[in-house]
């Protein structure tokens, strides 16, 4: 296979180098092609745009094939702990024993928030969605935690990561408890990350705490299987706001807003009032697959499509799985599993989904499994962002330690060439 590619125009001929990637996926650099050519690219959405060279998770959307740091995602979701993948994608290797119990214990001894952030949750009224607070809450860590990070250190990378890390959970919890009228749970340093967050969620104050085993492993898996996903919307704003040498937590802030969205993050909560509406509207599936189908009807099928998955999303069939097992393991019987299951049917066999490959996606059917643990909707994506906040250390890590420089795309104007000022009196 050839090493570069040549690109005429205008009687010109440029050589671009062909970068090669251990997958072998190929791209065109086209870093000289302005000073060459006089000439930008163009690719609105980023569809076929690689934005940097990244050694932490590979996709790869025909074969429906998801790993981080080389391994499985459905070897991770089965064998690993959360703090594990969290460590792997940061650092970019499976922990040892030791390196984990460090990695944890470093974590607990940050996990506690400066008291005077209660005061900011409590200046939200109760119905702020999650999202907006908790973006909020990640931007004020910045003035509680001032000094920057000096990328060159490895140690005080280590330090701003344990210190996120440990944060991170709390203000989650406390986002969500606010919400409920709920006072603030602290968390207990003896128990694991993931069952921290469990208590931090859910405990009452007043009742002695347990952790259910089948929550814990539920949202262990779920927790892995959001924790990166190379360079979608939100990781892809982390790395952008990173790259003006922004701080760790501005960055993530940042990122925590592009999640949000509904055609990001946002959409598992999309999903369940999706399929709430679909439920009380007496459950008739093929009418909402009509509207799903009519272009006059801005209506779509939330949970279904990806921009890189052309195939199956390998999450989906995790996480479909997971919600039949969680819901029989808590004995929840939820009608909304049984819409969920003949969307997907219908759509798997309907030829506007099938010729556009639109099959479910991560946030089908995690709304599900949240419901069941007793996670209220609008903290669906809440949950999202817990899982991701691994994948978007590990990429403003790799970014920074990287050096690149700062993301400043280029545009073609369109606008009016130039004109004179025209005097008020004269418009
Ligand atoms: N329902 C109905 N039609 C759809 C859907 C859908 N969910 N998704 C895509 N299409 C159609 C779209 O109308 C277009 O049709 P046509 O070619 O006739 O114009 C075609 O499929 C291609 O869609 P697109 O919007 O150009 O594709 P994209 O790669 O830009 O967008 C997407 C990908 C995920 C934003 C989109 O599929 C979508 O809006 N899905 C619903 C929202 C959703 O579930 N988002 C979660 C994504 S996975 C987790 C995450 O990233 O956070």
């Amino acid at each position: 296979m050839s090493d570069k590619a040549t690109l005429t125009y205008n009687n010109q001929s440029i050589d671009l180098p062909v970068i090669t990637g251990t997958e072998n996926e190929s791209a065109i650099d086209i870093a000289a092609l302005r000073s060459a050519a006089n000439l930008v690219t163009i690719d609105p959405g980023y569809k076929n745009t690689g934005s940097c060279k990244s050694a932490i998770t590979f996709l790869d959307g025909d074969l429906g094939i998801l790993r981080y740091r080389g391994y499985a995602i459905e070897e991770l979701a089965e064998k690993a702990s959360f703090l594990e993948v969290a460590y792997l994608l940061i650092f970019g290797e499976l922990p040892t024993a030791d390196q984990l119990m460090k990695f944890e214990m470093d974590i607990k001894a940050n996990s506690v928030v400066d008291e005077d952030v209660k005061k900011i949750i409590d200046a939200f009224p109760k119905a702020a969605h999650p999202m907006g607070v908790l973006a909020s809450l990640t931007s004020a860590l910045t003035a509680f935690n001032p000094s920057s990070v000096n990328v060159d250190s490895e140690e005080d990378m280590y330090k701003a990561i344990v210190k996120i890390m440990g944060k991170f959970p709390v203000l989650v919890a406390w986002t969500m408890r606010k919400s409920q009228g709920l006072p603030i749970d602290y968390g207990s340093k003896y128990l694991d990350y993931v069952e921290n967050i469990i208590k931090m969620m859910f405990s009452h104050p007043n009742e002695t705490f347990v952790v259910n085993k089948s929550v814990k492993s539920a949202l262990n898996k779920l927790l892995i299987l959001h924790a990166d996903h190379e360079q979608n919307c939100s990781t892809s704003t982390v790395r952008i706001v990173g790259s003006s040498h922004a701080g760790l937590f501005a960055s993530l802030s940042a990122g925590i807003s592009a999640l949000w969205g509904p055609l990001h993050g946002g959409a598992n909560q999309a999903v369940l009032e999706m399929l709430e509406a679909i439920r009380e509207d007496g459950g008739d599936t093929a009418k909402f697959m009509l509207k799903a189908k009519d272009k006059n009807d801005p209506f779509r099928l939330m949970g279904f499509g990806h921009r890189v998955y052309k195939n199956f999303d390998p999450r989906a069939r995790i996480i479909k799985k997971a919600a039949d097992e969680v819901l029989e393991e808590l004995g929840v019987d939820d009608p909304v599993l049984d819409i969920a299951k003949s969307l997907e049917k219908e759509a798997l066999s309907d030829a506007y989904f099938v010729d556009r490959k639109l099959y479910p996606n991560v946030d089908f059917y995690s709304g599900i499994i949240y419901r069941s643990l007793g996670i209220p909707v609008q903290m669906f994506t809440v949950m999202f962002a817990l899982g991701r906040l691994p994948g978007w250390i590990a990429q403003w890590r790799e970014m920074r330690q990287g050096k690149e420089p700062i993301g400043r795309p280029r545009q073609i104007y369109t606008g009016a060439t130039i004109r004179s000022y025209v005097d008020i009196s004269k418009r």
